[in-house]
């Protein structure tokens, strides 16, 4: 049986792989610390798959406790979710974000140096583009100055990844994740956003939950079609089994160099107005919102070529947009 480390394995992204792995026949050890999650993700996976995965509640950033953790583990893969992501708390306290998001990608590196079998995987974000000159975005697109210190983590990360790749001989893939909606259809995990949520699909079934106020569509002035702004709106399940074929490729020495990098979308620009009309429809209910002024930092439009991920990987996504906002609604349903 083949031993998978999911740091930031009770996150959002992260628990819904664990489920992922388990279905599919792996061992799963998780590295959480809860600094954005909870410890009942547990029983949510063990309700999905009937058992439990070890979990440690560790902060990996700490250079020594990380050490004293890994110390004689034989892993076959380390799938490294956990960092930070708030872009506004980020432009707030950038240490925060570098303390964190690099020191704890540094730490598992130094493990990787020591064990060149084990393979990794690591959580990158279409962020790395910025606003992207053509559309749809391909891989080798240049790589804009970030606009957050969130952002530039990610860039910043990515880097690291080349470099030691390289010279210590290991094999990476890194995924840049558009954006992750939905929960996993049993409707026993999903995303659970601390506070008021920054992002649009959450937002949305909270303030139709009635827990928050109206939606505000930033911006109807953007140069598209509707005039509010484009992105490509994944599934979180297929982004899941993504890890799971890019893990395989790895395992099978199938990678083509030391860092691969491949971009995970659906391939598919929606406009925010657009993504309330198909919520409507997914649900049937009744949705309010006005038009707000554009958020600091936001883009146009962003959505993936996912050609490179359709060839190498053989994975396309297969979840529909309306598949996804019924799933988080019922994830949220569940909440309350
Ligand atoms: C954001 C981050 C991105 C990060 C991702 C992680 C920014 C600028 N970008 O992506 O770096 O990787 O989250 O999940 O913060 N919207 C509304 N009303 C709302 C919320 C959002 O109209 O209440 C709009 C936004 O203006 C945007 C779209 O919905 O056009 C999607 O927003 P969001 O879900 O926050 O994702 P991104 O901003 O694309």
């Amino acid at each position: 049986m083949k031993r998978i480390l999911v740091t930031g394995g009770l996150g959002y992204i992260g628990s819904h792989t664990v489920v992922e792995l388990i279905s599919q026949g792996y061992e799963v050890l998780i590295a959480d610390n809860l600094s954005n999650s909870r410890a009942e993700v547990l029983d949510g996976i063990e309700t999905i798959c009937g058992s439990i995965p070890e979990w440690v509640n560790i902060d990996l950033s700490d250079n020594e406790k990380c050490k004293l953790f890994l110390k004689n583990k034989k892993l076959d893969g380390i799938i490294h979710f956990a960092a930070f992501k708030a872009v506004g708390e980020s432009v707030n306290n950038p240490l925060k974000y570098y303390q964190n998001n690099i020191f704890s990608l540094v730490n598992l590196l130094e493990y990787l140096k020591e064990n060149r079998a084990c393979n990794f995987i690591f959580s990158s974000s279409c962020t790395v583009y910025g606003q992207a000159e053509d559309l749809p975005i391909i891989e080798n697109a240049e790589i804009k100055t970030a606009e957050s210190p969130y952002g530039k983590t990610k860039q910043i990360c990515e880097e690291i990844i080349k470099e030691s790749s390289v010279a210590y001989n290991l094999k990476i893939i890194a995924l840049r994740y558009f954006n992750p909606i939905g929960a996993h259809p049993s409707g026993k995990i999903g995303e659970l956003p601390i506070g008021v949520p920054q992002n649009l699909v959450p937002f949305i079934t909270q303030s139709v939950a009635g827990i928050r106020g109206e939606l505000n569509v930033y911006g109807d002035d953007y140069p598209t079609a509707d005039g509010s702004a484009i992105r490509d709106y994944i599934h979180v399940v297929d982004l899941a089994e993504a890890h799971i074929v890019a893990l395989e490729r790895l395992l099978a020495d199938n990678n083509e160099s030391n860092t691969e990098v491949y971009n995970l979308g659906s391939g598919k620009g929606s406009s925010v107005l657009e993504v309330i009309e198909a919520f409507k429809k997914a649900t049937g209910e009744k949705l309010q919102y006005k038009i707000a002024r554009r958020r600091k930092g936001d883009i146009t439009a962003a959505y993936a070529d996912t050609k490179l991920a359709e060839k190498n990987l053989g994975w396309k996504a297969k979840k529909t947009l309306e598949d996804a906002l019924k799933d988080a609604w019922r994830w949220q349903k569940n909440q309350m």
